[in-house]
C-alpha cells in the first residue's frame, strides 16, 4: 500500500488580528524549522491575514490555505474572494464546503462542487469537508449523508493530488465530542471507496493534543483538520508530533 503522508491542517476560522495571527504563524514556523515534522503542515488563516501569515511562514515548509473561495474567477461579487486571488496571495490549498459554510451560509452541494472546480482551475488543492449532523448520526444515516455530499460535491475530473477530504461530523465540531475510533474508521473506509486512489482523508472535529494520538493512529486517517487547537502553536505542534 502506498504510504499517504499525513496532513495536519489548522483552520483558524474568524480568529486573530494581525499581531495574533503573525505571532501564531511565526511560532508554528519555528517548530517546523527545528522540529523536522513527520507530516505535511498547513495553516488556513482568515483572508485578511493570508499575506502576512504567508510571509511569516516563508521557508519553513508550512503551507498556506484559504478557508473558502468563490466559484467565479472575478467580477461583481462583493465580499467574495476567488481561488485565483488565494493562489496569487501564496496559498496552495483551500477549504471548501465546511459545515459552517454549508449550514451557516446555506451552501448546497452544487455550490460546493463549483468551488472545488474553481480551486482546481486556480491550481489549488481543495480540502472538501463533509459530515453528518447529530440527528443524521442518531438515525444511523452518516454514511448515506456523507456519500450524498461526496457525490454532489466532487467534480468528475478529480485526482488524488488535488483533492483532500475532511470528514467532520457537524456534532463534533467545537463541542469536545468525538466519534469512536471505530466509527471514524468506518466512515473513512466508506469515503475511500468513492474517491481517487491515494487521496488523503482527514478527520476533523474537536481534535486536541489528548485525543490526537488515537485518531491519527487509525489506518484510514491521513491527518486532521483542526479548529480550536490550531490557535495555540504548542497544541498544533503536539498534534503534528503525534504523526511521528
Ligand atoms: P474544532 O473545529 O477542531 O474546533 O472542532 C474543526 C473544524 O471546524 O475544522
Amino acid at each position: 500500500m502506498a504510504l499517504r503522508r499525513k496532513l495536519i491542517a489548522g483552520n483558524w476560522k474568524m480568529n486573530g488580528l494581525r499581531a495574533d495571527g503573525i505571532g501564531l504563524a511565526r511560532a508554528i514556523a519555528e517548530h517546523a524549522r527545528i522540529g523536522n515534522p513527520a507530516c505535511d503542515l498547513l495553516v488556513c488563516p482568515p483572508a485578511t491575514l493570508v499575506v502576512p501569515v504567508g510571509e511569516a511562514i516563508a521557508g519553513s515548509g508550512v503551507a498556506l490555505g484559504g478557508q473558502d473561495c468563490a466559484p467565479a474567477e472575478k467580477g461583481a461579487f462583493t465580499g467574495d474572494i476567488s481561488a485565483e486571488m488565494l493562489k496569487d496571495a501564496g496559498c496552495s490549498y483551500v477549504i471548501v464546503g465546511h459545515s459552517e459554510r454549508r449550514h451557516g451560509h446555506g451552501e448546497s452541494d452544487d455550490e460546493v462542487r463549483a468551488k472545488v472546480a474553481a480551486a482546481w482551475r486556480a491550481g489549488l488543492v481543495a480540502i472538501l469537508c463533509v459530515g453528518e449532523t447529530r440527528a443524521e448520526r442518531e438515525a444511523g444515516r452518516e454514511v448515506v449523508v456523507v456519500n450524498r455530499q461526496l457525490a454532489g460535491s466532487i467534480p468528475g475530473t478529480a485526482t488524488a493530488d488535488k483533492l483532500v477530504i475532511a470528514y467532520e461530523p457537524v456534532w463534533a465540531i467545537g463541542t469536545g465530542l468525538v466519534p469512536t475510533p471505530a466509527d471514524v474508521n468506518a466512515v473513512h473506509h466508506s469515503i475511500r471507496s468513492v474517491i481517487p486512489q491515494g487521496a488523503r482523508i482527514l478527520y476533523g472535529g474537536s481534535v486536541n493534543p489528548k485525543n490526537c494520538g488515537e485518531l491519527l493512529s487509525l489506518d484510514e486517517v491521513d491527518g486532521a483538520l483542526i479548529g480550536g487547537a490550531s490557535l495555540k502553536a504548542d497544541d498544533f505542534w503536539a498534534i503534528a508530533e503525534a504523526c511521528r
